[in-house]
């Protein structure tokens, strides 16, 4: 048995060219992809608590480290990228630097992520669709829009959002793409908006105490916050679909996360400064911010764009793990019904039907905290694993081509470790639980099927097809003679 045996380039990149998904994408649709990705509840929802519980008015400290963290893992992401243009993200960096046992460990920690993202981000939708309801005098009943945890049935609005986008995602990539920038300029003009209304109401006796909580809150806070910036990783799991991968993939990553990342640090600022931090502990903090500043109509404004900023996440998010199951489906780790590709919508429809089935269900019934902070974990461990992967395939593999390098290596991706490490033990001791109970499942389930049914590694020897797929070319590569055909 071996568990660390890994997959020659010429079958990664194999797999790019049999997916038969569109290759429709360039560099600004990636950002728009990213951008789409990231910005969402984290910033909308999760600053209020962050704020009134954690960190204060120092948050803006913590989103400062999330930053630095994602920042990190951001570079090691577009050096994989550049080196492995194929769809499954972290997945396929894994398992090509580290192994198919690795590879598939990472790739179920990601299953969950997302899922458990996608379920957060649905709440957090919920929580402004109801205030904005609420402020247009519509009063929907409690029971249906909150979790049990929180006095309520089920949370409905959660369930149809998430409704919605599995039909959006079903329909197909360009679609997706086209109203992906539509909605990520209109998110990013309501944030504009609100620093620049914002920004002549603030009370600089808002930001004393600055640290109320003392210098952990700042990484306490910097633990939950993290949440708003996962999603950079979803550019990479477009590669397939994208024109000159190896160098767009690397740009939409690093580019949206520097512009996500300059808003957020200017929308804390202003909103504790706007608002006493005590009174962010609301569902829709950022509309808030602004009523407290007396402009109840600016609030509205903010929850629509809110409403749309937060629904592209979730398309983006869901179109991101239907790509990493295909991508582990290709690989014969997961049943071939994950690989299936619509004939005519070209989209891997049987993955998103069933990550959205899973993700009503969770988003229906848990809280946003238990979520996210579930979330959070499964990406900052994938963060890990890349960048010792990236550390290892520069000794392992010293000659493919790296169209990006992480800089100042290898600090670089040391730090992200340690970064990613540090906010680990910054979450609850509960999350960590949950995290090693779905690792503990993901093994058994390795061994019952995906060791068995592996195209690396079944009990018949290794094979070539685990999803069927229309003949292909290879692609001329550049790298080594008997890797690269
Ligand atoms: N970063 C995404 C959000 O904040 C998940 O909604």
């Amino acid at each position: 048995m071996n568990l660390f045996r890994t997959k020659p380039i010429k079958d990664l990149l194999r797999g790019e060219e049999e997916s038969g998904l569109k290759k429709s994408m360039g560099a600004l649709d990636l950002t728009a992809l990213g951008i789409g990705a990231i910005i969402g509840t984290g910033i909308f929802v999760l600053t209020g608590v962050a704020a009134a519980q954690y960190a204060g008015p120092g948050l803006v400290f913590s989103f400062l480290v999330s930053g630095v963290a994602a920042g990190l893992a951001a570079l090691v992401y577009a050096e994989l990228a550049s080196m492995i243009p194929v769809a499954g993200s972290a997945y396929t960096y894994s398992y090509a630097a580290l192994g198919e046992f690795t590879g598939w460990l990472v790739g179920w920690n990601l299953m969950l992520s997302y899922v458990v993202a996608v379920a957060a981000v649905a709440i957090g939708w919920a929580s402004y669709f109801t205030d904005l309801t609420h402020s247009l005098g519509l009063t929907l009943p409690r029971v249906w829009t909150t979790a049990p945890s929180a006095g309520g049935v089920l949370n409905l609005p959660a369930i149809a959002i998430i409704a919605a986008v599995a039909f959006l995602a079903v329909r197909g990539t360009r679609q997706s793409a086209e109203a992906n920038r539509g909605i990520v300029a209109l998110k990013i003009t309501v944030i504009l908006f609100f620093i620049a209304l914002g920004s002549f109401y603030v009370k600089a006796a808002n930001w004393h105490p600055f640290l109320p909580f003392g210098p952990a809150g700042i990484f306490n806070g910097a633990a939950i916050i993290f949440f708003a910036y996962i999603g950079f990783d979803a550019v990479a799991t477009a590669a397939e679909e994208t024109d000159n991968p190896e160098k767009n993939v690397p740009i939409g990553i690093i580019a949206s996360l520097a512009v996500s990342t300059l808003l957020y640090i200017a929308v804390t600022v202003v909103l504790t400064g706007l608002v006493p931090y005590t009174a962010l502990n609301t569902a829709s903090p950022v509309a808030t911010g602004l009523i407290y500043a007396g402009f109840p109509w600016a609030g509205a404004i903010i929850s629509v764009g809110a409403l749309a900023g937060i629904t592209s996440v979730l398309l983006v998010m869901t179109y991101a793990v239907s790509r990493i199951l295909l991508a582990m489906a290709r690989d014969g780790l997961l049943p071939p019904l994950f690989g299936l590709v619509h004939p005519r919508f070209r989209t891997p429809y049987a993955g998103v039907l069933t990550v959205t089935l899973v993700a009503a269900v969770l988003g229906a019934f848990l809280s946003l905290g238990l979520v996210a902070q579930l979330a959070n974990i499964g990406v900052l461990t994938a963060f890990i694993v890349n960048s010792a992967g990236v550390m290892v395939l520069r000794r392992t593999k010293p000659h493919w081509p790296r169209p990006f390098k992480v800089p100042l290596y290898p600090y670089t991706p040391v730090l992200s470790v340690l970064f990613c490490l540090y906010l680990i033990f910054s979450l609850p001791r509960l999350t960590w639980l949950q995290l090693a109970l779905w690792l503990g499942a993901g093994i058994a389930v390795y061994f019952a099927y995906s060791y068995r049914h592996s195209l690396l590694q079944g009990p018949a020897g290794p094979r070539t097809k685990a999803v069927p797929a229309p003949a292909a070319k290879f692609r001329p590569g550049v790298g080594e003679k008997e890797e690269r055909p």
